[in-house]
């Protein structure tokens, strides 16, 4: 289609905007839609830089189609009836018709796009800014999930020294008694009394129970000490928020001591440990994902109200080739239905009450493993018969 044909194409189309101009700039003709929505009068010959809201851009439009005889594409902002603005692309080019120079300016109206593409970028905005409210509230709440875990570990570990610490109380009182039989009969045998055989028989007594006392407050007062210590272990680690050389085996058993209390009327603990070497880290963080998983495991298994004891199987292993060791936490629960698989890592879903979930603890893990630690975490059916949940880390820390 040569020029003309295509210019008296566009004299009809409506939504294209066709102004024809002489060497002066001066509209000499126009479409219907430029005359209609630009409310050109074709009779006042007006000076088409009067239409552009920069008259400028106008000058240099002329400029460059008459000393380069270019065509110019670009954007202009044009004035309309009403004080209306039209965001158009232009389209300039000259000609020369029998001797006469003309300049033809094709503007199609992109407004509407304009004006969607500016909602879309106010609609991107407002989304962004709940995205960053959502991640505050996730953060808050991620560390209200790390409080409750923690405060579940707190009555737990209460409740494993409160029982060696009732048994030492009671041993203390009956050595008090037998302290005071010791004493009465030192008494009296220094006041030159004898001894009956009913006191020798209760003195004998005395002295052999305080040795197996003595057997029983040793072992308890070791109970509490070991307790306090791996406490200790996993409060150091929780403080340390920095890369360290972590022996997954040694954090495994560090937290089902700490955790003891959740799952020992739950569930056997089966451990499968592999060689591993040790691996950099975030300690604190893989040792938060331990005890999510054991706390799902001891709640899942607890949660099918059989009588016998259920299974928690925990087994670790490097793989040579990748370079990244793995823990694998099976139990043997009911299993996560197949129609929520897909949704257990996602924040704040949770199918327990309110008040026991809160829909965190696996999304947290991801977070751990994926993010901070370039790692991998999925979910399987255990051939126990319930769930099984994997993660991979690498040996050496790499940077997101
Ligand atoms: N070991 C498991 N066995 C069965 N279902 C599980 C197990 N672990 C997690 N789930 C499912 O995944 C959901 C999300 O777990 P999680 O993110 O830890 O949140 P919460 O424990 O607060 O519900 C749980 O509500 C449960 O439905
Ligand atoms: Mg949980």
């Amino acid at each position: 289609m040569n020029d003309r044909k295509f210019i008296n194409l566009l004299r009809n189309h409506s939504e294209t905007l066709l102004i024809i101009t002489d060497e002066n700039d001066r509209i000499i003709d126009a479409n219907a839609e430029s005359i209609d929505k630009l409310g050109i009068v074709l009779e006042e010959q007006r000076c088409i830089q009067d239409i552009y809201c920069d008259p400028g851009l106008r000058k240099m439009v002329k400029n460059n189609v008459l000393s380069e005889g270019k065509p110019v594409r670009q954007e202009t902002l044009l004035k309309c009836k009403f004080g209306i603005i039209l965001t158009c692309l232009e389209y300039s080019f000259g000609e020369n018709d029998k001797g006469e120079f003309k300049l033809y300016s094709i503007f199609i109206d992109v407004s509407d796009y304009i004006d969607f593409s500016i909602n879309t970028n106010k609609l991107n905005l407002e989304i962004m800014e709940a995205h960053k409210r959502l991640n505050e509230l996730y953060s808050t709440m991620a560390q209200q999930e790390k409080l409750a875990s923690i405060g579940t570990l707190a009555a737990g570990i209460a409740h494993e020294i409160n029982n060696p610490i009732g048994y030492i109380k009671s041993n203390n009182i009956s050595m008090g008694k037998y302290n005071n039989l010791i004493v009465d009969q030192c008494k009296r045998f220094r006041a030159g009394g004898s001894m009956s055989e009913e006191d020798l028989g209760r003195l004998s007594f005395a002295l052999e129970d305080m040795k197996s006392i003595i057997v029983e407050n040793e072992q308890g007062i070791s109970q509490i000490a070991s307790i306090t210590s791996e406490l200790k272990q996993f409060a150091r680690q929780s403080d340390i928020q920095e890369i360290e050389e972590y022996d997954l085996n040694e954090a495994i058993n560090h937290t089902l001591t700490i955790s003891r209390n959740k799952y020992k009327h739950i569930a056997e603990i089966e451990l499968s440990f592999g060689d591993l070497p040790l691996i950099q880290c975030f300690g604190s963080s893989v040792n938060q994902v331990i005890l999510n998983l054991i706390i799902n495991a001891s709640q899942a298994i607890e949660g099918q109200a059989q009588h016998s004891m259920g299974t928690i199987r925990i087994t670790t292993s490097f793989n040579t080739d990748t370079d990244n060791i793995a823990f694998i936490l099976e139990d043997s629960g009911p299993g996560v239905p197949e129609n929520i698989i897909s949704k257990i890592f996602n924040p704040f879903f949770t199918t327990k009450d309110i008040g026991s979930g809160t829909g965190l603890g696996l999304s947290i893990c991801s977070d751990i493993i994926t993010q901070k630690h370039q790692g991998k975490i999925w979910y399987e059916q255990s051939p126990l018969g319930g769930a099984q949940f994997t993660f991979t880390l690498p040996k050496r820390f790499r940077n997101a």
